[in-house]
């Protein structure tokens, strides 16, 4: 989408180099960094230079394709399964970075010539984006058909392009139902600690889209919702289970159960590459648990321009940072895949994996 009326991916490959919008600057510096090698691209998943449940599955797939670039043609197969493992190890709750990186190894390992196979990790990785910004497309065509003219919509931590290679996922919806329906709406934009991916790139998205926003503390949906002041919740997913509970940014469950008491509709966007079809439901997700200094400290730009973080906690207080929570399915009023909207239980699930089949 638009940065200053230029369209961009989150994430690319030019050659052997995976290129990647910095989300570690955004809001304050728009800056493009080069992963050169796994070393580089590990790190980059881990500090969450790149983040978002699809744009590290992208991460993943081009992460497979740039080891079979550089490896030699002795070991190459072995090389490219360690590559692939120490990927598998970077971020724990996300699906599709498992997806992206199965996508790719599983076409190139059934080739038996080096040359070819390195031909189809590249061909792979790069349909592997493709499809991912247009199962979001998808995704925000049937999410806008719920969005009403004027709707006050609330949205959790960054699913929007940033959080994919185009689109988006629970913002989706929000960008189609504007530029392809000129509908008028307005969106209440949680901060999302500790990382505070709502305040940081959600808004800018907005901002460089040109929606009204406003940017509300976590803890302040929950009023809003009670005074009738939202009326549908969309947000995304970072894996879905088979009986439909939903892992996604720590607070979706606070906002879910509100949602819920309050008779407002709580929809979860993502892609197919988020269904885990062997994990029975929400208690069998891994949960990342993050280090301490997320929460003890947070990053901002200072009145003289630099970047810097500041500590909020006092020395001798510690964190608990879990980077995800469940949303059990009965909190949730339908999951907006690319293949339509579905309910979020064993049995919809059911139905979105045949579709997937029947494909
Ligand atoms: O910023 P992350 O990678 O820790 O968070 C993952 C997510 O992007 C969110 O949970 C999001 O809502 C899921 S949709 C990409």
């Amino acid at each position: 989408l638009r940065v200053k009326d230029k369209q961009y991916r989150t994430i690319w490959m030019d050659k052997t180099i995976i290129r990647m919008i910095n989300q570690m600057l955004l809001p304050h510096r728009f800056e493009i960094v080069d992963v050169k090698d796994l070393q580089e691209l590990k790190l980059a998943i881990n500090n969450m230079t790149i983040r978002g449940a699809g744009a590290i599955g992208a991460a993943g797939a081009f992460g497979i394709a740039q080891a079979a670039m550089l490896s030699n043609d002795k070991n190459f197969f072995d090389n490219v399964a360690d590559a692939a493992t120490q990927l598998r190890k970077t971020r724990p709750t996300a699906k599709n970075l498992f997806t992206g990186i199965d996508f790719v190894w599983n076409a190139l390992k059934k080739e038996s010539k080096v040359s070819i196979a390195r031909e189809v990790a590249v061909r792979q990785a790069n349909l592997y984006a493709d499809m991912d910004a247009s199962a979001c497309k998808r995704i925000g065509k049937f999410g806008a058909s719920l969005i009403k003219d004027n709707a006050n919509i609330s949205t959790h931590c960054n699913a929007g392009w940033l959080a994919f290679v185009d689109w988006g996922s629970a913002l989706s919806p929000v960008y189609y139902a504007v530029k392809e329906q000129s509908k008028n709406l307005f969106v209440y934009v949680d901060e999302t600690r500790p990382r505070c991916q709502g305040s940081n790139l959600t808004a800018w998205e907005l901002v460089n889209e040109n929606i009204p926003h406003l940017i509300i503390a976590d803890n302040v949906s929950g009023a809003l919702m009670y005074q009738k002041k939202i009326d549908i919740v969309f947000v995304g997913a970072d894996r879905i289970a088979r009986n439909g509970d939903v892992a996604n940014k720590i607070g979706t469950y606070s906002s879910a159960i509100v949602a819920h008491e309050n008779n407002i509709p709580f929809y979860v966007a993502a892609p197919v590459s988020t269904i885990d079809a062997n994990c029975p439901s929400g208690d069998n997700i891994p949960i990342e648990k993050r280090d301490e200094s997320e929460t003890l400290y947070v990053q901002g730009k200072d009145d003289a321009g630099s970047i810097s973080r500041v500590r909020i906690s006092p020395e001798g207080s510690h964190a608990l940072n879990i980077g995800f929570d469940v949303t059990p399915a009965k909190y949730i009023t339908g999951i907006i895949t690319e293949l339509g909207i579905y309910p979020a239980s064993y049995d919809g699930v059911t139905r979105i994996l045949n579709k997937v089949k029947s494909k």
